[in-house]
């Protein structure tokens, strides 16, 4: 059957390749994206994508009660795939508000929306609520502690990781309480095209090629297990349209590397692929700097269920995701030196100076 789909925060890093993927995928579906343009949304992302009949773009809030009811009554939806969100743990140390605003708020916003949708339309069963969160809901892993697994405890430490898990309980109790067929997904790490460059991989790709500091956090040995994004966006289809209503599913890359390790494979990347650098080799830029506040030494995926259940797993190599990604950084210039913006320089300073 052809799928309706609205996705929020689609002009987003995720979000924007989920609607490519989807696009190209399932052209008979309908995909609406619903977002906010904040500093890390990007119309641009999308370009590709516009004037096609099966697809549209609503600049809204998804706070805005109105604006969600009037896409799902007009459009017909009966999927949604619910990215936008306030993401970056550093912005959430600097300024709370605006993560409890739209992680939770606007989930709970977009649950009351869906489940009278759905209930006004008798409920249908292939109705689905797809809710993108992190594995930072689950805290901080110990260097010997087995990785998470779908019933690991809540334990987050920023506030941008409480006000996720914050929304996960929410989607959990509709499930719960009115069996709305919402579905979780609690995903690692991810890097690829199109991610803002305040995330480690595209601020450390763009640094280098401007010849300015590589910024390294502490001692450099947290562990991230990183996701390529093409991945994840297929994890996410197979829980669309094979995942049970009320699950969780963890997806992860299984790519556990320290942030040093992974920021010199990144340096040696640059000095093979980048024609012309200010300051080669790059990783004479790398700098230690202090620490983020509450900063989460590891965090690891058990992505079992995802490959048992769904008969998903990653497919592309932590070498292969960084040489694409690099790539890209180089290739698209145009996309990323218009965001290095005042209002870019301004966060920057407040962090890293
Ligand atoms: P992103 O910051 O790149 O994009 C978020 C998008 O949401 C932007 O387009 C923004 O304009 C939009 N948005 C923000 N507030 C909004 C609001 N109130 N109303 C409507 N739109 C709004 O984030 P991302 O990295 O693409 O992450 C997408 C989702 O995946 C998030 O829910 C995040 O928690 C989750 N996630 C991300 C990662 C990662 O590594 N990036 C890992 C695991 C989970
Ligand atoms: P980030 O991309 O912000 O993702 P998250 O904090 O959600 O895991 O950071 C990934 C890791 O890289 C994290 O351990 C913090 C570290 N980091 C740096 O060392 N320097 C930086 O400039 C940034 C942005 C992150």
């Amino acid at each position: 059957m052809n799928h309706r789909l609205l996705v929020t925060g689609g002009a987003g890093f995720i979000g924007s390749n989920f609607v490519h993927h989807w696009c190209r995928t399932y052209p008979n579906d309908q995909v609406v994206v619903l977002d906010a343009l904040t500093y890390a949304g990007n119309r641009c992302n999308l370009a590709a994508l516009e004037g096609r009949e099966n697809f549209r773009f609503v600049q809204g809030n998804i706070c805005d009660r109105a604006v969600i009811d009037q896409i799902l009554q007009t459009e017909n939806i009966d999927t949604i795939a619910h990215f936008a969100a306030e993401s970056h743990v550093d912005r959430s140390i600097l300024g709370p508000s605006a993560f409890v605003q739209t992680n939770v708020v606007g989930t709970f916003t977009l649950l009351e929306a869906f489940r009278q949708h759905w209930e006004v339309t008798l409920k249908p069963d292939y109705y689905r609520f797809l809710h993108v969160s992190t594995d930072e809901v689950y805290g901080s892993l110990g260097p010997n502690d087995p990785p998470f697994t779908e019933t690991t405890s809540y334990a987050p430490n920023s506030p941008y990781s409480a006000s996720k898990a914050g929304s996960d309980h929410l989607v959990r109790s509709y499930y719960h309480t009115y069996r709305l067929p919402a579905i979780i997904t609690n995903c690692s790490n991810n890097y690829g095209p199109y991610q803002f460059p305040e995330k480690l991989i595209p601020l450390m790709c763009i640094n280098a090629l401007i010849g300015k500091q590589l910024p390294v956090y502490g001692d450099g040995k947290n562990v991230r297990d990183w996701l390529y994004v093409g991945d994840h966006c297929t994890a996410l289809d197979r829980v669309i349209h094979f995942g049970i209503p009320g699950e969780t599913y963890n997806i992860g890359g299984n790519n556990e590397v320290e942030n040093i390790t992974l920021v010199q494979m990144l340096c040696l990347l640059m000095d093979e692929l980048a024609p012309s650098l200010l300051v080669r080799p790059t990783s004479d830029l790398i700098t230690f700097v202090k620490d983020r506040p509450g900063h989460d030494r590891r965090y690891a995926i058990n992505a079992t269920k995802m490959k048992t259940h769904l008969g998903w797993s990653p497919s592309v190599t932590i070498q292969e995701g960084l040489r694409l990604t690099v790539e890209w950084y180089l290739h698209h210039r145009d996309w990323w030196e218009p965001l290095l913006s005042d209002e870019y320089q301004a966060y920057y300073q407040k962090i890293y100076s």
